[in-house]
């Protein structure tokens, strides 16, 4: 076990009828002016933006909003909520979404408290010193942006997606009602239930440190997350469900189930942001279609820990020795993703790349990593352009 730092400062606000709070929540944040962040008209059909602003509107808080974000949030709408927010001299941003809003509002936070410009911090070449404070009212359990420290964009010019992470992007509340999720399409429920499962497989199949009360909390985390998809695919609006569901997108991505370890693998949702940056698929999606080619490619290196996986998460017997009883639970693993309709492979996703753009992907991956991913085992540009291969 290594030592950790867990931090952890979003409030959450979790049930049913709680985006009526949005406007206090602001409040008690000192919020003036708010930015409302959202994707499609959607949030207003559904009334949801109506609740939002008649809460602000309570306690007296101005706002503007701001729509538009798409899945895989770009950068070119970032630029236009900072001009926005300096217009009009916003001092707290409330994203109304997904991942991909809360993204976007976090970026836009980075852009306005630091000045210059913004891309700098998802392209290495500065540091944040702040972020202008953010709350959200979440409507997709996935990404668990809503109190990660991490905000993931995609500059256009290139397709390169990358993520900058620090504390200053924690979320100061998150609104939580499992309600809210229940018009979702299957697909990107079940999308939301493979990333919030792989963010806890990133932390739990690393090399670099265990903790039993960590690997209790990560396996409960993942069958609780299996049980309750299986049941959303033919109750999508169980209440309990999604309630489950939602939370354990908000706890796998916090921290808490990597407390103890050396911070996780990371290396899937590397290969998947690259494959999101060029073909635009959904995330969770391409988290599915890489990870069983990624576990054989590095299974290797850590049998024990993927056989652990195996037996306390997909209920395999102990086999001979520890790499048989891995692969059993690797193919267990993928099995369950095709049994809640997620892919397996590139082929089932429904990407086909090219030679050139097996070598273009493993090169920004590289690029992205500093050539240096993973914790099981370390990969590098040619281990990339192998496992992307490998995963048609
Ligand atoms: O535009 P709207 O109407 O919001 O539509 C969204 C979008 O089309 C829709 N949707 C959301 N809530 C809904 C709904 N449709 C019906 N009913 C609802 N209640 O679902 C679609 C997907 O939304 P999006 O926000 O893109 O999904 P998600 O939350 O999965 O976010 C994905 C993005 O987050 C990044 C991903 O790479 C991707 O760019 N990630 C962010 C992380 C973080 N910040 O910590 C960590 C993750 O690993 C991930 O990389
Ligand atoms: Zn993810």
């Amino acid at each position: 076990m290594l030592g950790f730092t867990y931090y952890t400062p979003t409030k959450v606000l979790f049930g049913k009828g709680t985006e009526t709070k949005a406007g206090e929540l602001a409040a008690s944040f000192g919020a003036k002016k708010v930015l409302i962040h959202y994707g499609s008209e959607r949030v207003r059909k559904t009334g949801l933006l109506q609740t939002v602003e008649k809460s602000l509107e309570e306690q007296g808080i101005a706002y503007v909003e701001l729509g538009g974000v798409v899945p895989n949030p770009r950068l070119s709408k970032v630029y236009e909520g900072i001009e926005l927010c300096r217009k009009e001299n916003v001092d707290f941003l409330l994203a109304v979404g997904g991942g991909s809003v809360i993204d976007s509002v976090k970026a836009i936070g980075y852009g306005l408290y630091n000045g210059g410009d913004v891309w700098d911090f998802y392209d290495f070449k500065r540091v944040p010193k702040g972020c202008m404070p953010v709350g959200v009212v979440l409507t997709i359990a996935a990404t668990g942006s809503e109190m990660s420290n991490s905000s993931v964009i995609t500059n256009e010019d290139g397709g390169i997606k990358r993520s900058c992470n620090t504390d200053f992007g924690r979320p100061r509340f998150a609104i939580l009602n499992p309600e809210l999720t229940a018009t979702l399409p299957e697909y990107q429920t079940m999308c939301g239930c493979t990333d919030i499962m792989m963010h806890t497989l990133e932390r739990y199949l690393n090399n670099g440190g265990y903790m039993d009360l960590t690997d209790g909390i990560a396996e409960h985390l993942l069958r609780t997350v299996m049980k309750h998809a299986r049941i959303l695919l033919s109750d999508p609006t169980n209440y309990e469900s999604r309630a489950e569901v939602m939370w354990a997108g908000s706890l796998s991505h916090n921290g808490l189930t990597g407390c103890g370890s050396d911070g996780g693998d990371w290396a899937c949702h590397r290969l998947e942001h690259e494959l999101s940056g060029l073909y635009d698929v959904a995330h969770g999606a391409g988290l599915a279609a890489i990870w069983g080619t990624w576990a054989r490619y590095v299974l290797d290196s850590n049998p024990a820990r993927f056989a652990k996986l195996a037996v306390n998460v997909l209920g395999i017997t102990p086999q001979e020795d520890d790499k048989s009883t891995a692969l059993e639970g690797i193919a267990a693993m993928e099995e369950f993703f095709r049994s809640i309709h997620m892919p397996a492979s590139l082929t089932e996703l429904g990407v086909n790349p090219t030679d050139e753009e097996y070598k273009i992907l493993a090169h920004k991956c590289s690029l992205a990593t500093h050539d240096n991913l993973g914790s099981v085992r370390k990969l590098h540009e040619d281990d990339m352009e192998a496992i992307y291969r490998a995963a048609l």
